[in-house]
């Protein structure tokens, strides 16, 4: 199997989906479900120097269309090459003002967490991604600016506004 593998320092569902979601969660913190789906962070690992270990783990999450996997505050994302339900607005709020620990991994967490430094430190955040060319960059950085733009609109009127604009900009095929 050929993975692109891009990663993000720092620390990203319809309705169908929404049942998926659930199930998703369940799924990914039962650990009875740990042989079928792997760990969702790679310091569970146990022979995590291995790198046969850490493929193999990716592997199997993949395969489950999990495709979100940390190493501590990194985030390690392989490219899906399908839409998978996962950016919906449920996931949204599933992810507001949590901590990163306590959802599954997801480009989600990085962009709320980075959100939530921004207003309580009022201070610029930046989130590093890193990968080949084709893994997966634009579409973390679009996925997750469009979260920042929904944040930012419900925060404030006047944000809002350049919320907005900054989504449509993205939409728009703004950021390459
Ligand atoms: N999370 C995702 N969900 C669904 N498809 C994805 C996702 N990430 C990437 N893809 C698919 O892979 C393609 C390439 O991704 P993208 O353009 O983001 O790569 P890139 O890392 O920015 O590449 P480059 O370095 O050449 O700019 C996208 O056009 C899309 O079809
Ligand atoms: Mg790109």
């Amino acid at each position: 199997m050929f993975i692109e593998i891009q990663s993000l320092i720092f620390a990203i569902m319809d309705t169908k989906d929404y049942i998926d979601f659930n199930s998703q969660l369940k799924m990914e913190t039962g650990l009875h479900e740990r042989d079928r789906a792997g760990v969702q962070d790679f310091v569970l690992l146990e022979n995590y120097q291995s790198e046969e270990a850490f493929i193999g783990n990716l592997k199997k999450r993949f395969q489950e269309d999990l495709i979100y996997t940390y190493i501590g505050q990194v985030l390690i994302s392989v490219n899906p090459y399908k839409q998978l339900p996962i950016y919906t607005d449920d996931h949204v709020k599933a992810y507001r003002n949590k901590h990163f620990y306590e959802m599954p991994p997801h480009i989600f967490a990085v962009t709320d967490n980075a959100f939530r430094s921004l207003i309580e430190e009022n201070r610029g955040q930046c989130v590093l991604i890193s990968g080949e060319s084709g893994s997966g960059k634009t579409e973390a950085s679009k996925k997750g600016a469009a979260v920042h733009c929904r944040l930012l609109r419900k925060s404030d009127d006047r944000r809002g506004r350049q919320g907005q604009a900054a989504e449509e900009q993205s939409r728009a095929g703004g950021l390459r």
